[in-house]
């Protein structure tokens, strides 16, 4: 059966993209790339797929645009607040057990993950004992999770998930509001690496106690969703703790055995001891 003629010069693109600048979207899943590189055909006024192939090639600058386009970059602090309500209630007290921890937010976007649970642990008494690891392969997200500087307006919504996540304290008590900015307290991220980071090509962590890897994996295909959730099988201690977001799930990974559904609503999972 012959490919779609769009198909080709997609997969072409993906290639070149890879071969020059290697950002590796080779196994992401088509549908959604399809969306995002016709936006991209948009704004940089290219008619075909092909020739958006030419501008990547012979106009590095366009890149990091690109990228932007490419990677999906919505997040909100305790996205999801149940999903924190489950992390604190059920696998915090897990975590108290060990005298050091170890938390990487894979596909951390631009840091409302990162803060999140940030605040949750300060909240819990355990930000002492824990180095966070947050990490993503878009620079400009990076850039702004450092900075850790969001819209006053987002600020109502970050507000009511963190009270619904069953926070312990106010909001307001971690950032400091000016010039329509909500600027997050630098204290958060002292105990934080931010790291250029790709699940799609680059080596496990070690001994992790908890990943966070959330609306990441909905946009792999399936061999690459089995790849990355390898690499949090590896990363994990034994006993350790993966959080995935509402949409995903290891129901159909060569890696379920791997790991007991720890909260099913929650799309949380433990790393099996004996395996
Ligand atoms: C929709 S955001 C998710 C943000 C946050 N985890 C949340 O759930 O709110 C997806 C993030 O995954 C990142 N991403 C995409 N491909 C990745 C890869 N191969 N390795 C690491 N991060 C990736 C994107 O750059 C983007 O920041």
């Amino acid at each position: 059966m012959p490919h779609k003629t769009e198909d080709i010069e997609i997969r072409l693109l993906l290639e070149a993209i890879f071969q020059r600048y290697h950002y590796d979207f080779r196994g992401y899943s088509l549908a959604s790339i399809k969306r995002r590189l016709k936006q991209a055909r948009e704004r940089f006024g290219c008619s075909s797929i092909s020739i958006l192939q030419d501008k990547v090639l012979h106009e590095p600058a366009i890149v990091p645009e690109l990228l932007s386009f490419l990677t999906v970059q919505v997040s909100e602090l305790f996205r999801d607040p149940t999903y924190f309500q489950a992390i604190r209630e059920k696998v915090i007290p897990h975590l108290r057990t060990y005298p050091s921890l170890k938390v990487w937010i894979a596909g951390c976007s631009s840091g409302e993950e990162l803060y999140s649970f940030a605040i949750l642990f300060r909240e819990e008494g355990l930000e002492e004992k824990t180095m966070f690891y947050a990490t993503d392969i878009n620079p400009e997200a990076l850039r702004r999770a450092r900075a850790g500087v969001y819209n006053l307006d987002r600020i109502r919504l970050f507000t009511e998930n963190h009270q619904k996540s069953g926070g312990r304290s106010s909001l307001s008590d971690y950032y400091t509001a000016a010039y329509g900015s909500a600027k997050f307290d630098r204290t958060l991220r002292t105990r934080t690496v931010f790291s250029d980071h790709s699940l799609v090509s680059d080596a496990v962590f070690g001994e992790i106690h908890l990943i966070s890897c959330r609306n990441v994996l909905i946009y792999f295909d399936r061999e690459l969703q089995d790849r990355a959730i390898g690499l949090f099988k590896d990363s994990l201690i034994r006993k350790g703790f993966l959080g995935l977001g509402s949409k995903e799930s290891l129901s159909f990974s060569a890696h379920t055995a791997a790991f007991a559904e720890f909260s099913r609503e929650e799309k949380i999972y433990q790393r099996r001891g004996d395996q």
